[in-house]
């Protein structure tokens, strides 16, 4: 049984999405569409987003981190009908699988940001629009199914930003998600070397000291943001605010203190600041910080169900995937969009199948071969 054309019977989930015209045989997996969307994308669009920042270790160990993790399986377990469900700010979803926020989308596909809140709905999976989206807010809820959140970049302007904040909120914006680990991007060599661009004509409708020449997203200027600033975050809407971007037990234990509604493991996907440990591998700190009394989220190098098992047995709530839906919007639009989250949710119903365990709630360190502290000498 592939992962296209079947599931455990008795599963009540979808199937997966649909393939762009001839290229069904290469869609079966991440790995598959990342692989197409390397040899189909411009050099400079795919190295955008493939890349990270300086010699991209981080982004190899966020992958190694997951393939050091062994599985434990008890047998005989009726797991045929598997629960993915979880519950997360009140909303409950369908799988643990959301967006993470990237900047422009137009990049990789001229329907950006609209075709993946088309994509995200169809999967059921939330989608967190970035600050440095190519489209505008109201274009992206108005075919948006499935919850919308906000990452919010902090910019110099602070009277910009509440209206930005308060634009999120009336868009209908479930949460807002605020990225703490990059007061200034990372060397991101690769990307300059390949000569990355806006296409002509792109918006970027939220990037005011961008768009007054200010600041630009890729040099170095810095917007000094601090806890306090949580707290006003938080005072200007009524929307919870996570923060995105959180790799140690002290910092975990400060955002709960800052009132903060939710935590995201995230070391930017590799991006900012190179040999940053694995975000798996920050995971177990970070969750014995939060000590339970906030949702705990993580992303970097899913690309299979078993990471997302691995994840949540680990103590992650849900998982957000960044590159992967970039690469299937690239190579499909859409349904690109969708055949990812389709795929990876798939995937993580046969692991659960596989290990036994029926329902989410039922991956914990026993679902994992060897004790966390094991995994990362
Ligand atoms: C990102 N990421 C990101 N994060 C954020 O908070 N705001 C942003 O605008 C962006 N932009 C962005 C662009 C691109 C092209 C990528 C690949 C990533 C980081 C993103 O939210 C997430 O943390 C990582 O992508 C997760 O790692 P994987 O799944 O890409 O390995
Ligand atoms: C990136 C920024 C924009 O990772 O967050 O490309």
């Amino acid at each position: 049984m592939s992962v296209a054309d079947g599931s455990p019977s008795g599963s009540r989930t979808p199937p997966v999405g649909p393939t762009p015209p001839g290229h069904a045989d290469k869609m079966l997996s991440l790995p598959d569409i990342e692989e197409l969307a390397r040899q189909t994308l411009s050099p400079m669009a795919y190295d955008y987003v493939a890349s990270g920042a300086a010699d991209e270790l981080t982004i190899g160990w966020n992958r190694q981190a997951f393939d050091r993790i062994k599985l434990r399986p008890t047998v005989l377990q009726d797991a045929s009908q598997v629960d993915m469900r979880v519950t997360l700010l009140g909303d409950e979803l369908p799988h643990p699988i959301l967006l993470a926020p990237t900047a422009y989308q137009s990049v990789v596909h001229p329907e950006g940001e609209v075709a993946t809140a088309r994509g995200a709905g169809a999967a059921g999976a939330p989608f967190v629009v970035s600050t440095a989206t190519t489209a505008p807010l109201e274009e992206i809820a108005r075919v948006a199914t499935a919850p919308l959140w906000f990452q919010l970049y902090v910019q110099s302007d602070r009277e910009f930003t509440t209206r930005l904040v308060r634009a999120a909120e009336e868009a209908g914006c479930r949460a807002l998600c605020l990225t703490v680990d990059n007061p200034v991007l990372g060397a991101r060599n690769r990307q300059a070397r390949s000569g990355f661009r806006l296409p002509a004509g792109a918006l970027t409708p939220y990037l005011d000291d961008l768009n007054n020449g200010r600041r630009d997203l890729f040099t170095a200027e810095r917007v000094a943001v601090t806890w306090k600033d949580v707290e006003w975050l938080r005072s200007l809407s009524s929307m919870p605010v996570l923060l995105k971007g959180i790799l140690t037990g002290s910092d975990a234990r400060l955002a709960v203190e800052s009132g903060a509604a939710g935590v995201i493991v995230s070391n930017h996907g590799g991006r900012n600041l190179d040999t940053l440990p694995a975000t798996i591998e920050a995971l177990p700190e970070v969750v014995a910080g939060v000590a339970g009394r906030l949702p705990v989220l993580v992303d970097g190098g899913i690309r299979r169900g078993t990471d997302v098992l691995k994840s949540i047995a680990l103590g992650a709530d849900a998982v957000l995937i960044g590159r992967p839906y970039l690469y299937g919007l690239g190579t499909g639009g859409a349904g690109g969009v969708q055949r990812v989250v389709d795929i990876l949710r798939r995937e993580l119903e046969l692991a659960m199948t596989l290990c036994g365990r029926a329902s989410l709630a039922a991956l914990d360190h026993g679902t994992l071969w060897n004790p966390p502290a094991d995994y990362f000498a």
